[in-house]
């Protein structure tokens, strides 16, 4: 999960090292734990590195020649090797004649970088990338095809690497396995442009091509062209592209985490406008999928983080309205898991990044078993995208923040109008849930408007050093979500329990240091919630209840308007528990946006 970028400049009059900067601004997302960039000037590498975000490479670069043309970038997200400046790329190999940036892993990295110090080859850094450039470096006798198609050869694992070599100073060489690289023309001005991400290009209109596995791209001048890897060029086509300044403004709002949990009323209301038909829901996506949908007996549910919390939330509802069986499962784990080959099995695969390398990697490992293969997604042209067999698009524009909110609700609404989408394709009817459906945007702005008492209570509560989150039913999957969203952003521990669940263990911990925070729905399952709550009141836990009402458990209460509400609380709930983290983050004085350690796109497993 790092961002790797390269620019050649044709007739514009771009500085190619700042171009590269601002591209790497895009991709900080993809990780921020040093940067770097570097050109050949004068027949040798010049490069410019820094530990921490690319903000802190501006000031260096300004000193660049101006006449530079052509540039490698890399944001980092670290892997193997601290987070160091030897460690940062652009690496440079042991001859000092190519820079090189990676993202990836090169699993047999150890073994190759014996092989090459055995042969008198020496290493400055921690890392599997300057394996690469060594490795590439050791083969290279002014042939780089055939040296990068030896080179490749020597390694198991996952890239997408850009390099450059002093030989060829206005020459750009690509590859990728198993990660995303996109390569855009500008068609205004001819630039090319090469990304781990196209919606990093500056804004423009590009001829665009997505590097397929092993496959070497050669960028010089406005040339672009690509070899397979036995180094035969291949004939290609070019797709069109067009990137608008994207979301990076904050519009006001103190952090993108904000702004962000700020656009979901709005997101919901959209996503209910396009889905809604007559008195119910429905995706045009499918409309050529009706024999498929009706016989599929199976619903397996792939995602990692926060989108496989949305997966298991929604369980229980695909299951109720479409009576088909219905796993939830972790990208990470799906992969290497044993499976039984069931029939007629529909994957929903979750991904706001579609990029995300344990996803992929459990999709790529089944693909041929599922009956139809739906990605609910975030980003169009993503490697997701590209593999499976529709594409629901979240519609929920950029989301910056690592910290995925937006995303996140736009999924969980996107699984339960597919419910329906598929209940009605099977003969069902719920036109039961339309008007609940379409009360949302108003309970969303209920929680809004307690948004001062939920921070006030995140002020008090960031004292905490130990957190529980507990609830009933599928307030428990909520309170999956709610915990990751503190531990990321507050670095604090957190732990989400099944309310009834405490009492068989985990109520070994409570005292007055550790905090419960309580999502209360409704019934009975809240009366019993509350009886939870008082074991721990009993032991001088201190408790904040979201929702419920009448109860007499802590005085830490806040309540918002669901009465519209019976089976789609989850959304509204979930939306105060982000607030209830930022704050908690904020009072820390946490960097919100870009956590530690984080990245907001995770391509590697
Ligand atoms: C969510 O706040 C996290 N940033 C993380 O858990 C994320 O949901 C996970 O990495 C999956 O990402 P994806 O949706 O892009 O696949």
């Amino acid at each position: 999960m790092c961002g790797i970028y390269g620019y050649i400049k044709a007739s514009s009059e771009k500085k190619a090292l700042e171009t590269c900067l601002d591209g790497l601004q895009k991709l900080q997302y993809r990780g921020y734990d040093s940067a770097g960039v570097a050109a050949i000037h004068n027949g040798s590498i010049l490069s410019f590195k820094t530990v921490g975000k690319v903000d802190l490479l501006t000031s260096l670069v300004k000193e660049s020649p101006k006449e530079l043309s052509a540039a490698i970038a890399h944001t980092r997200w670290a892997t193997h090797g601290r987070v160091s400046s030897a460690n940062t790329h652009p690496q440079i190999d042991y001859k000092e004649s190519l820079a090189l940036v990676h993202n990836g892993i090169i699993e047999n990295y150890l073994e190759v970088k014996k092989r090459l110090e055995s042969k008198g080859v020496t290493f400055s850094s921690e890392t599997d990338t300057e394996v690469c450039a060594n490795l590439i470096s050791y083969y290279y006798d002014g042939d780089m095809l055939s040296a990068l198609t030896r080179a490749f050869a020597d390694i198991n694992g996952s890239f997408a690497i850009v390099l450059m070599h002093k030989d060829f100073p206005e020459t750009i060489y690509a590859s990728a396995r198993g990660c995303p690289l996109a390569i855009g023309i500008c068609e205004i001005s001819g630039d090319v442009y090469i990304s781990s991400d196209s919606s990093s290009f500056s804004e423009s209109s590009y001829s665009t091509y997505f590097l397929q596995d092993n496959e070497i791209a050669k960028v010089d001048g406005k040339t672009l062209t690509i070899y397979d890897d036995q180094a035969k060029e291949k004939k290609i086509s070019l797709s069109p592209l067009t990137i608008t300044e994207n979301e990076t403004l904050k519009d006001g709002y103190e952090h993108f985490m904000l702004k962000e949990i700020h656009e979901q009323k709005g997101l919901i209301e959209r996503i209910l406008h396009k889905r809604k038909k007559q008195n119910s829901f429905y995706y045009r996506e499918l409309e050529d999928d009706k024999d498929l949908l009706n016989q599929v007996q199976h619903i397996e549910i792939i995602a990692c983080g926060s989108s496989y919390h949305a997966g298991l939330i929604a369980k229980e509802f695909l299951e109720q309205e479409t009576r088909i069986p219905v796993s939830v499962h972790l990208g990470s784990q799906y992969r290497y898991a044993k499976h039984l080959d069931k029939a007629n099995t529909l994957a929903i695969i979750i991904s706001q990044s579609g990029e995300t390398a344990d996803t992929l990697a459990a999709l790529e490992s089944r693909k041929e078993h599922f009956l139809l293969t739906i990605a609910l997604c975030n980003v169009e042209n993503s490697t997701l995208t590209r593999k499976a067999d529709r594409f629901i698009p979240l519609m929920a524009k950029k989301e910056v923040s690592v910290c995925s909110t937006k995303a996140f609700t736009a999924q969980l609404l996107n699984l339960y109008l597919l419910g329906i989408h598929l209940a009605n394709a099977l003969g069902a009817s719920c036109e039961k849930f339309t008007k609940e459906l379409l009360s949302l945007p108003l309970c969303i702005e209920s929680v809004y408007s307690k948004e001062k008492e939920i921070a006030s209570f995140a002020k008090e509560y960031s004292s905490f050093p130990y957190f529980f989150f507990v609830g009933r039913g599928q307030m428990y999957p909520v309170c999956l979500e709610a915990a990751l969203k503190l531990k990321e952003i507050s670095y604090l521990p957190a732990e989400a329990l099944p309310a009834g669940e405490m009492k068989h263990g985990p109520i070994a911990l409570i005292d007055e240091k550790l905090a419960t925070i309580a999502f209360l729905t409704k019934g009975e399952i809240a009366a019993k919630t509350i009886s939870n709550l008082s074991e721990i009141r009993a032991r001088n836990g201190r408790i904040l209840t979201f929702g419920g009402n009448n109860h007499e458990v802590t005085k830490d209460q806040i309540t918002f308007e669901t009465d519209s509400l019976e089976t789609f609380l989850t959304i509204p709930y979930s939306i105060a528990g982000q607030i209830f983290s930022y704050y908690l983050a904020k009072e820390l004085d946490r960097e919100i946006d870009f956590p530690r350690n984080l990245a907001k796109s995770v391509t590697v497993e």
